[in-house]
């Protein structure tokens, strides 16, 4: 008999949680005004909100904690950290931050300008409002192939290189200050970019003497899915194809919350002096001290064990099987989800799900709401609501997708939960026909709405 498969790991401490009824949820939810963000967390059983910062430490991290560093200047923790991040990334020079999006607000305070365009994969949310907060453009530059969530292919994240080259023949150079390219590429369903695409952006901003900047949240489990998918990748370890991926980058940005597998943290990795030396004046003046960045010591200490964890093929293996556990179950049910599944989250597609909500009335929000309501498990929109009004004409902006994400935790759940969740999901399923009807907003904020939105029943 074979061996089945099975966790790289077992439990040494565990956290509690409390199931609720339904009508409990019904007045929960109504309270917090139709908004998964203003729910408590004890008002949630299996929450699914985000793989950020929700991940489970390794009593190896836990023991590296205890031996933070917390000196200003200097701490033997941020040389820890260092090394790591040289070792696992291959940049010389790096900056603390306290998560990804601060990152990008020094980043891209060094490097944007009002007017300017910046091209890439489908910018996360934040980093799109980090640019448009500076009067830039984010273009959208992904592969179509991403927006039909039916159709298999390896590499979903991809770079459209005609949509890029695009951006370039209408904007004049110096209006362009850097690709990003986002791995892996969260907006589009948490799909991975191949090393092949990565070397052909690289030639192209080669090309035009511009740099490339990963966002790199989910850099390891990229390398995850080009070990198993790219050709010529199988027999090269994780940290080998992770060295080739930043080999072909400027620098990066990184929310530690993902991939360092911390609650808290973030950082840039750069590889020339010059710009490292701008960059640590914003460092500086919105995060800390270059050598702790709005970090305390033990919290690199954490982050300099959870990258080697984070890249070890055993870890990835467990991780991304368990997303794709779920996956599969709801797949099987005939829920139709972003095929192949994400390497962190899967992405239920609301549009096919729930086709009687009309596009105004937010389709992807009506689902989410509806699984909670159901089970008590918290998903989030990707959809009408996180795409935010268009800055110039303050039209609601339609993304292409309407989707449901379910992020899994590092480390958290077990495959019960994930039983739990798709029995949840099948059952709204089961009576989508009688949901025809969404939400309006009330209220909203002129940038980053979803996190603070306010609804009310149609
Ligand atoms: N880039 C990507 C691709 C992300 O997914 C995130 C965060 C960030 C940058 C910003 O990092 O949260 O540390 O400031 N994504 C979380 C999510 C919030 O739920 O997907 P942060």
């Amino acid at each position: 008999m074979e061996l089945p498969f099975a966790e790289n790991y077992k439990i040494k401490m565990v956290e509690n949680i409390r199931r609720s009824t339904r009508a409990e949820r019904e007045r929960w939810i109504r309270e917090a005004r139709y908004n998964l963000f203003n729910l408590r967390s004890d008002q949630v059983f299996v929450d699914l909100l985000t793989d950020s910062g929700t991940g489970a430490m390794s009593d190896r991290q836990w023991s590296a904690m205890m031996l933070g560093d917390e000196s200003y200047a200097g701490a033997s923790s941020y040389y820890k950290l260092k090394e790591a991040i040289s070792d696992i990334t291959g940049f010389p020079y790096f900056l603390p931050t306290h998560q990804g999006r601060a990152a990008e607000n020094v980043l891209f305070s060094t490097l944007i300008k009002a007017g300017q365009v910046v091209p890439g994969n489908a910018h996360f949310d934040t980093t799109k409002g980090h640019i448009e907060f500076r009067k830039a453009t984010a273009i959208d530059c992904t592969i179509d192939e991403a927006s039909d969530t039916t159709l298999d292919h390896p590499f979903k994240g991809n770079v459209d290189l005609n949509k890029l080259q695009h951006v370039f023949d209408t904007h004049p150079l110096e209006q362009i200050p850097f690709i990003i390219v986002t791995i892996t590429c969260n907006t589009s369903g948490g799909q991975p970019v191949s090393l092949e695409n990565m070397r052909q952006v690289r030639q192209l901003a080669n090309r035009y003497g511009v740099r490339v900047i990963f966002d790199a949240a989910r850099f390891a489990e990229n390398a995850y899915f080009i070990k198993l998918r790219e050709p010529g990748y199988a027999d090269r370890s994780i940290r080998e194809i992770v060295h080739e991926m930043f080999s072909l980058a400027d620098a990066m940005t990184m929310s530690s919350k993902k991939d360092g597998i911390v609650n808290m943290g973030g950082f840039i990795g750069l590889r020339e002096e010059e710009l490292f030396r701008q960059a640590s004046v914003y460092n500086i003046m919105f995060e800390g001290y270059i050598t702790y960045g709005g970090m305390s010591g033990r919290d690199m200490n954490a982050l300099a064990v959870g990258l080697y964890e984070a890249t070890e093929f055993d870890y990835l293996e467990t991780r991304i099987s368990q997303v794709a556990y779920l996956g599969r179950k709801l797949h099987e049910a005939g829920i139709p989800v972003q095929y192949p599944f994400g390497g962190h989250a899967i992405f239920v597609d609301a549009l096919k799900f729930l086709p009687l909500v009309p596009r105004e009335q937010f389709v992807a929000q009506t689902l989410a709401l509806e699984l909670y309501v159901e089970g008590g498990v918290r998903g989030v929109e990707i959809g009408t609501i996180m795409a935010d009004r268009d800055p110039v004409t303050r039209l609601n902006r339609y993304p292409s997708l309407e989707l449901v994400r379910l992020a899994i935790p590092r480390r958290t759940y077990t495959n019960n939960h994930m039983d739990y969740v798709a029995a949840s999901l099948i059952n709204v399923w089961q009576r989508r026909n009688e949901i025809r009807t969404g939400y309006r907003i009330v209220n909203e904020a002129p940038i980053l709405r979803h996190f603070t939105v306010e609804l009310d029943r149609v």
